[in-house]
């Protein structure tokens, strides 16, 4: 697919995906060493994984990507149980597609990128639902995923580094 800033947005096959941990990094400042090493691997394992890049000729300026969540994984379990019973069946149902990542390089920013990763990533998935979490500050993102069909599910959640979080919720069907 090609937008309208000249980009090509790819799949990438989850064992070319950690190959990719450097520019990684640069694209997602705030990821410690032990997500980009340790959590990112694990990822790539999970059912459903799906990775697409952006580029600008042959760089990487963006990124997104998710898979099929489930309980028993750390993220999960935390969101099941800040919804409680009848949100974990509304929004964590089998097969739900837990949208993890999704980071623009600052300088390609407000250009349609992040938008069109969005889209990306969505089409085609075969899932009941999405969800995903973001800082409760984080306006661009806040701004990108309700324009975008996205409602907040879970207005609060500290998953432990005392950065409040929300958890959003979308139908795919
Ligand atoms: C959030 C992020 C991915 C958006 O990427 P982007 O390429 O700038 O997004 P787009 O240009 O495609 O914009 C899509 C929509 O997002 C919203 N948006 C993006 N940046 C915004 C900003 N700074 N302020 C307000 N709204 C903004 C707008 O609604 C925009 O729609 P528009 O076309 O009407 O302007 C990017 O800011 C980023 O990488 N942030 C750091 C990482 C991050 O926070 N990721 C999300 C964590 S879950």
């Amino acid at each position: 697919m090609t937008i309208d800033i000249g980009h090509d947005i790819r799949e990438i096959a989850g064992k070319d995906v950690l190959a990719l941990r450097r520019e990684l990094a640069e694209i997602w400042p705030d990821a410690s060493r032990a997500r980009v090493d340790e959590i990112l691997p694990r990822h790539v394992a999970r059912d459903g994984f799906r990775f697409l890049g952006a580029f600008a000729e042959r760089r990487l300026v963006g990124f997104v990507y998710g898979y099929r969540g489930g309980p028993g994984q750390w993220w999960h379990d935390r969101v099941a149980t800040a919804l409680g019973p009848d949100g974990e069946q509304r929004w964590l149902a089998p097969g739900h597609f837990e949208f993890t990542e999704l980071h623009v390089r600052t300088e390609f920013r407000r250009r349609g990128v992040g938008g069109s990763l969005h889209d990306a990533l969505l089409e085609g998935i075969d899932a009941p639902t999405s969800v995903l979490s973001t800082q409760t500050d984080n306006e661009p993102a806040i701004a990108l995923y309700t324009g975008r069909g996205w409602q907040v599910i879970v207005p609060y959640l500290d998953f432990g580094s005392g950065r409040p979080f929300l958890i959003m919720g979308r139908d795919l069907r």
